[in-house]
């Protein structure tokens, strides 16, 4: 470590230094969530850094937000255009991408991980961030249904740990979920409140419960219209538009396993049969283990339990 990183550090470590707003966001992860969360904080005049394994990844993560910022531009600034145009460069100013994740850190007021759901592969990225970030730098997930504290216990800094939920697709949906593990300290949950807030999102206050709020709920509900079409009850297009008309939600079930990702679903489901496996909620799909295993994976690859466009 050089010097220069152990003044910096210990120049940081005040409890006023920590509880200064948050400005400088680190998003590891270039996919779906991890640019839309970067597109979203960029917007709200955050400074952003995105990090991904490679060049690559990060040109089409990139090129994702600018997707996104140009449907934003064109309702925003629909009678402007150009006011549209200065928007998006302003928003895409405030981006910034590294495949050095240790360099990305360095200068983070907030990390938030939105990687693959492996909790090996998460606590391996926090063990090694924690050694290259200053102590004022917050550490969260984005994880879906991974407990919080089995993440962070990788880390030495559980007080200046907690968990940031974002639902798919992060501009349009308003709702963040803020987890705090029983050593999040006050400093470090209402610095992450606030920063919801300055991100233009409606927070609620989480637990470190499987799937939070909203997964806990929603993920069973998915399955249960899964398990009611494994025993020919009704076809995936009636399940979907008796919700959508019958209960008025924007999406039948269906319809947002696919753009949630069957994989996702899959994924999240089988973590928590293995700690609960009496749970009837909770018990594996043979249709979904099917889809999954013929690549069928909703909307990202173009077929899930509908064919999409890509
Ligand atoms: N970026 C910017 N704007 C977007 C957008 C995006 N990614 N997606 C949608 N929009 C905006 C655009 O303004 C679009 O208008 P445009 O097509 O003219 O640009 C407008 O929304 C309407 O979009 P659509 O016509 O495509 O469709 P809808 O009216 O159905 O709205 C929706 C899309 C907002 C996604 C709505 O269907 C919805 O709310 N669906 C439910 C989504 C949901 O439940 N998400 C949570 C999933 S669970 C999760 O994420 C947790 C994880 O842990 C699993």
């Amino acid at each position: 470590m050089s010097q220069s990183f152990r003044v910096l550090t210990r120049s940081f470590s005040s409890s006023a230094a920590r509880q200064a707003a948050i400005k400088n966001v680190t998003i590891i992860g270039g996919g779906l969530m991890g640019a839309g969360i970067a597109q979203v904080a960029a917007t709200t005049g955050h400074n952003v850094v995105i990090v991904d394994t490679s060049e690559d990844i990060l040109k089409k993560s990139k090129a994702s937000i600018e997707k996104s910022l140009q449907r934003v531009a064109k309702k925003k600034f629909a009678e402007n255009p150009k006011d549209g145009e200065a928007f998006i460069s302003d928003v895409v100013g405030r981006l910034s991408v590294q495949t050095d994740a240790w360099e990305a850190v360095k200068n983070a007021d907030l990390v938030t991980e939105a990687i693959v759901e492996n909790l090996d592969i998460k606590k391996q990225l926090f063990s090694q961030l924690d050694k290259a970030a200053p102590e004022k730098t917050i550490f969260t997930s984005n994880t879906s249904s991974i407990p919080i504290k089995e993440i962070a216990v990788s880390t030495s800094r559980l007080d200046r740990f907690g968990g940031l939920h974002y639902f798919n697709p992060v501009p349009m949906m308003k709702l963040l979920e803020v987890i705090r593990i029983p050593e999040t300290s006050d400093d470090t949950f209402n610095a992450l409140l606030a920063f919801g807030k300055a991100m233009g999102k409606v927070t609620v206050n989480c637990k470190d419960t499987p799937g939070f709020i909203v997964n806990r709920l929603l993920v069973p509900y998915m399955m249960e219209a899964v398990r009611m079409v494994e025993r020919g009850d009704a076809t995936p297009r009636d399940v979907d538009t008796a919700m959508k008309l019958g209960a008025g939600y924007p999406m039948g079930p269906f319809e947002l396993t696919d753009y949630v990702g069957l994989d996702t679903c899959k994924f999240i489901l089988d973590g928590w049969h293995a700690k609960y496996p009496d749970h009837p909620l909770f018990e594996p799909s043979p249709l979904l283990n099917k889809y999954v295993a013929e690549g069928k994976l909703g909307n990202k690859v173009g077929e899930g339990f509908y064919k999409s466009k890509k």
